[in-house]
């Protein structure tokens, strides 16, 4: 939600902001400002919508000035227009913020009464005006923004330019992220180390509740004390990321495509396919020793965790806990001691799963964080990190970064069966191998591209769509209406496939189609029944299956997409391949952003 940049410089750093920003502008891409200290003033260009609006505007009005900030703005408070976007100024004071100041109307009547003109509907405003007031009253630039800072509640990652100054940039973190880049006579400030990854691979990471002072050859960390603190710099792997869509149309298109090599490095990190074991993670924990498991995330990752539930329980007798985050970090669940408690996240940073991962860290139990980003917070604030492997997923719409979660969770449900003695090692051999399968069928079923195409070319004529799926399936169900409604804006719901005749059913007609997630398992003549329901009340089936599935079904469907049998276990991670190339394909035939769709972000810093 957000992304900001802040360079002291050597040489005019605009361009070099508009390029953080575009690496940084999956984290919103409402507007996009910049400003810089131009012939000694405060001087900004912003522009309403995309970040090449705003390339546009500085290509017709270059800016000067070795020092800058810049923003791509996620609106929280005020519509994303051009007088909403960031910086904001205010007497000599430019700020840009990710995040949310949840004290700002309160701040807002003081600073009006103290006859400050608010020209935007943000809560950033408020803290532009709330340093200026700062420096009216004679207090140096450094000890105004710290005095502002203490003023404010909420989430909040800050970077705050002063005219007069061209040396110097305050940067704050409480809540989102915010990393200082090292470079040789030049500094930098970045809302993570991907946007940073041009300049320098050296980053050192605020902690909640530090701020820091960034000049061109030095930089401190204080705490809101001002205590000065060290904290470690590390060496980003930002710089090897490649993010380029090479041949693909879109980003998500090639994350999609990425699936069978990036699910295939995840599961070597976790499994010896020689041995046909789990290797031994270094966890604070027994899964012997523990009783249960809570498992919070957001999304697409909490759908991940939905399928993670019925393979720990099934396969390790390990009963779990699974919430969405936000409902999690509120509603105070008792978590007894024999538990640990397992975050899933692509980015690391989403705000209710870290709240919620704070909370468990308060009970006292073990965190283990699945993540994608390895220098995340959530990474950070873990006893554990199990990393997925996908690489950079760009794309707004979480895809490969879904199914590594789903590798990173049925590498460790193996794990847990083999430490709690519910499988032999026969079974585990047998588990092993079968995810060691996983990326050659992944791979099969990209090939199956032009007939999804094809009914995505159908599906994209109607207004409401069903997912319909039992154990496994009922959450990829879901995951499959999510990844519809968010990049083709059709109306899409998921459902227990059991459920349908307690509700749902009253929907169908033949303005309804409904995608069915059947392999041939132990269950699917429950779902066929289902089906039969459906095509009963003149529904429009399209039913995804395996070779004997398809053989079976006695209903007349719209289209059956065959994929190959496969294990039982591992069908959740390529079941999730073609729902992701429905969703595509009919978002490619709606014309949406597939790569950016509307009011979504990427990494979701505020709750
Ligand atoms: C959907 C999607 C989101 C994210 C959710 C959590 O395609 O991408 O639902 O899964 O916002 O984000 P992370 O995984 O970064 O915590």
């Amino acid at each position: 939600m957000c992304g900001i940049v802040g360079i002291v410089g050597q040489t005019p750093v605009a361009p070099l902001i508009v390029d953080a920003l575009k690496r940084l502008e999956y984290r919103g891409y409402d507007s996009a400002g910049v400003a810089t200290i131009e012939n000694g003033e405060l001087a900004r260009r912003r522009a309403e919508g995309k970040l090449v609006n705003l390339e546009r505007r500085l290509k017709a009005e270059p800016l000067d000035g070795n020092i800058g900030i810049g923003h791509t703005r996620w609106a929280t408070h005020g519509v994303p227009n051009e007088t909403n976007a960031h910086p904001h100024f205010s007497n000599g004071v430019a700020i840009v913020h990710n995040g949310i100041i949840e004290n700002f109307a309160e701040l807002r009547q003081e600073l009006m009464a103290d006859g400050y003109e608010f020209t935007s509907q943000t809560d950033t405003e408020v803290v532009a005006h709330l340093i200026a007031r700062e420096l009216a009253r004679g207090t140096k630039p450094i000890d105004a923004a710290h005095a502002a800072l203490k003023r404010l509640n909420g989430a909040f990652a800050l970077a705050i330019m002063f005219k007069g100054d061209e040396d110097l940039i305050v940067g704050a973190r409480n809540g989102p992220p915010l990393a200082v880049g090292h470079g040789e006579g030049e500094m930098f400030l970045g809302s993570d180390a991907i946007a940073l990854a041009p300049f320098t691979n050296s980053v050192t990471y605020l902690e909640d509740g530090d701020w820091a002072v960034v000049r061109r050859n030095e930089f401190q960390i204080y705490t809101m004390d001002r205590v000065p603190v060290e904290r470690q710099r590390r060496q980003s792997v930002g710089t090897s990321y490649l993010v380029d869509k090479g041949n693909h149309r879109h980003f998500m298109e090639k994350e999609i495509h990425e699936q069978p090599e990036v699910i295939s490095h995840t599961l070597a990190h976790y499994l010896d396919f020689t041995q046909g074991t789990s290797k031994p993670l270094d966890l604070p924990f027994n899964f012997a020793d523990i009783d249960r498991l809570a498992v919070s995330a957001c999304g697409t990752a909490y759908l991940a965790g939905l399928v993670g539930k019925y393979w720990f329980e099934r396969h390790a007798r390990l009963p779990v806990d699974i919430d969405v985050a936000s409902e999690f970090r509120y509603r105070e669940m008792p978590i007894s001691r024999k538990s640990a408690a397992f975050f899933v996240s692509q980015s690391g940073e989403t705000a209710d799963t870290l709240a919620s991962l704070r909370y468990c860290r308060k009970e006292g139990v073990p965190i283990g964080a699945i993540v994608n980003v390895r220098e995340s917070t959530m990474a950070r604030e873990s006893d554990v990190v199990m990393p997925t492997l996908a690489g950079p997923e760009i794309g707004v719409a979480s895809t490969k970064a879904f199914t590594c979660q789903l590798s990173v969770l049925a590498a460790l449900t193996i794990r847990a069966a083999s430490q709690r003695g519910t499988i032999t090692a026969e079974e585990e051999k047998a588990l092993v191998r079968s995810l060691s399968e996983t990326p050659r069928y992944a791979a099969q079923v990209l090939k199956l591209d032009k007939q999804i195409e094809k009914v995505s070319r159908e599906l994209a004529s109607y207004k409401h769509v069903l997912y319909l799926g039992r154990d496994t399936n009922f959450p990829l169900a879901m995951e499959g209406a999510l990844k519809l409604k968010e990049i083709s804006y059709i109306h899409a719901e998921g459902y227990a496939a059991g459920e349908l005749k307690h509700g749902p059913i009253a929907l169908i007609d033949e303005n309804m189609p409904v995608i069915v997630i059947a392999p041939h398992d132990r269950i699917f003549e429950k779902t066929v029944s289902n089906m039969q329901e459906v095509a009963a009340r003149g529904g429009k089936i399209i039913l995804i299956t395996d070779q004997k599935g398809a053989a079976q079904a006695t209903v007349k469907t719209l289209e059956t997409i065959v994929l190959p049998d496969v294990p039982e276990f591992i069908a959740p991670i390529i079941y999730a391949l073609p729902i992701q190339m429905l969703a595509y394909f009919t978002a490619v035939f709606m014309g949406t952003d597939v790569d950016q769709p509307r009011n979504l972000a990427k990494s979701v810093t505020v709750e």
